[in-house]
């Protein structure tokens, strides 16, 4: 059976790492939901740039928008702090298999804790939560064709935290992560030969099948496994996470923890990158496609939409960014014939 989408009226206490700062990660609650209608999404394709290389006039949309989310009511769902919560709600400390997360899954007794990472489940999950993070940012500001940037740290230039996200006066900045890692603090071209090479591990030679790429599957009623990540999911992305991460608070916030990773504007840029993998990925060789299996296509989320509306969305349309009107810019892919 699929995992089901979350009940919003039964959510608890998130299961924060001892002495982290209490936080209630639930959304407002909600009795009623849509389901998500693909043939719903705007005709118009939002183009998400690299961050190294956008200009001036993206850079002043981009932070008017952030600025609006951060302003908007604490409760309202479509805030930052909500949006950041989205992510604080839906993960549960697996090393402790008998506490759990905000969210247990519906229906399933004794409960099991909702967890969106180290599984199958991992990529369609946060191409959903940027979708509709992306959709708020671009009713606030009136555009329909605002698209977040990526972070292309799987080139030489985007080897470091985006200049764009490291001016203390932007809403773009969070002043909760490791110091040194800001733009100039380290020597990125040095690192260059040995970063693509990992890059074309993770994606190339050691992410043959699915199961290796997306992680184990994850069924309803199953507690997700910490070891259950597929190769991305492990490498780059967690190391990024608390890289960018305060390394000398014990929890490595923000990005270094689940629970506050979303705090940081940076993450949804980070995400971008990884949720562009997943469509590289498919370019890469002939078995390299999604799975067929329906407890895969019908695991179901929710999300709030840029209308305060809930919705429910299943993993099978989620598969393909074009049909959700989601694109990349092409940028030089180095590290796809690198030899080990
Ligand atoms: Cu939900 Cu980058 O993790």
């Amino acid at each position: 059976q699929p995992i089901t989408a979350p009940d919003t009226t039964q959510c608890g206490a998130a299961d924060l790492p001892a002495g982290a700062e209490p936080t209630n990660c639930c959304p407002p609650p909600a009795r009623r939901f849509k389901d998500f209608d693909p043939t719903s999404v705007s005709s118009r394709t939002r183009v998400r740039p690299a961050a190294h290389l956008v200009d001036e006039a993206y850079v002043d949309k981009y932070k008017r928008a952030v600025e609006l989310m951060k302003a908007l009511p604490a409760d309202d769902p479509r805030s930052f702090t909500q949006q950041a919560n989205v992510h604080c709600a839906n993960q549960a400390n697996v090393h402790c298999a008998y506490c759990n997360g905000a969210y247990d899954q519906v229906g399933i007794t004794p409960s099991v804790a909702l967890q969106i990472h180290f599984s199958w489940i991992f990529f369609p999950f946060h191409r959903y939560y940027l979708y509709f993070f992306e959709r708020i940012l671009g009713k606030l500001i009136d555009d329909p064709t605002f698209a977040l940037p990526f972070w292309n740290w799987d080139s030489p230039d985007g080897m470091q935290i985006p200049a764009i996200f490291a001016d203390p006066a932007s809403p773009l900045y969070d002043a909760i992560r490791a110091p040194d890692h800001l733009p100039g603090g380290s020597s990125p071209l040095a690192q260059w030969q040995s970063n693509r090479d990992v890059m074309h591990t993770q994606m190339v030679s050691g992410a043959k099948k699915r199961t290796l790429f997306f992680g184990t599957p994850l069924k309803a009623g199953d507690l997700a496994d910490g070891n259950g990540q597929g190769t991305l999911e492990r490498t780059p992305h967690g190391n990024l996470h608390i890289w960018v991460g305060d390394l000398t608070r014990e929890y490595k916030e923000d990005m270094g923890n689940l629970y506050s990773a979303g705090r940081d504007p940076l993450f949804y840029c980070h995400h971008g990158n990884v949720d562009r993998m997943w469509d590289l990925w498919k370019t890469l060789g002939p078995r390299r496609t999604d799975f067929t299996d329906p407890d895969w296509l019908d695991a179901a989320f929710l999300f709030y939409d840029e209308n305060c509306k809930l919705v429910r969305c299943k993993i099978r349309d989620s598969l393909d960014n074009e049909k959700l009107r989601t694109g990349y810019q092409s940028v030089p892919i180095l590290w796809k014939d690198s030899k080990r």
